[in-house]
């Protein structure tokens, strides 16, 4: 199956880019035009190299694909940039929910996060992005919803740039253990990327549509 990725350049994009290649997966990765000549993915022989508001280019660059998996985002810190949770999270989930149905792309898998809809401004725009993609006409949709993104420590035991506090980690330990929290907790634990994007290569190749998978998904469908 050919997937589009958009959110390639991003931190779970650069796991999983590599993981779902070795699957046997050919990905297009999408890589801004600005981004393109300060990350290796711009000279990817498959990139799609475009601004996702060029709706041709975007048509072009996702038709003959079996699905799209989006997991572009900002935050508040890069507001500076000129991304905004309008312009980067909802713009992208528009133009893309549009191209897919424009191109006859089947499915659609989101990376949202665990309480979307709920309280302030970033889990309210969540929200709006998932409904964008669930009610786009006859497209078959998976959302994700993981809590905090951790990178795995490495052999030497250091992190990437997204370290849990051991602090933090205990406290999960803690309510993990309480009787009938399991669950919970698990929903809202920090979710290493690896373990992520293992459950995202399983709903490629075992779809769950319609549905929306908390974090306690995402760690059974990695099998951990
Ligand atoms: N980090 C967490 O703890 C966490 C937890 C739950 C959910 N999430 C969600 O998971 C998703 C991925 O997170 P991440 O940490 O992997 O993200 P990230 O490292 O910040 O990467 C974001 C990606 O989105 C792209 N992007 C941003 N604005 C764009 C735009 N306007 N048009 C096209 N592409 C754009 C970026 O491209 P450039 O490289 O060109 O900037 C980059 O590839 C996000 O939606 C985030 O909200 C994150």
């Amino acid at each position: 199956m050919q997937i589009f990725l958009a959110g390639a350049t991003g931190a779970t994009g650069t796991e999983l880019l590599p993981l779902a290649r070795a699957r046997g997966l050919t990905v297009r990765p999408h890589v801004r035009p600005q981004t393109a000549a300060r990350h290796p993915l711009g000279k990817d022989p498959d990139a799609v190299v475009c601004d996702l508001g060029d709706a041709a280019a975007l048509e072009a660059g996702v038709r003959g694909c079996g699905a799209i998996v989006s997991l572009v985002g900002t935050m508040r810190s890069r507001f500076g940039t000129g991304d905004t949770y309008e312009s980067a999270d909802v713009g992208s989930a528009r133009q893309l929910v549009a191209a897919a149905v424009a191109a006859g792309v089947p499915r659609f898998l989101l990376l949202s996060s665990v309480g979307a809809g709920g309280a302030g401004a970033y889990l309210q725009m969540k929200g709006d992005c998932e409904r964008i993609v669930r009610e786009a006409p006859g497209l078959r949709w998976t959302v994700f919803q993981p809590s905090a993104l951790v990178s795995a420590p490495d052999a030497a035991g250091h992190h990437g740039r997204r370290e849990l506090l051991p602090g933090m980690m205990a406290l999960g330990g803690l309510v993990r253990a309480l009787p009938g929290l399991r669950g919970v907790a698990d929903d809202w634990r920090a979710i290493p990327i690896a373990v992520l994007c293992e459950a995202i290569l399983a709903v490629l190749e075992r779809p769950r549509d319609g549905e929306v998978l908390l974090g306690r998904d995402l760690w059974a469908l990695a099998g951990r």
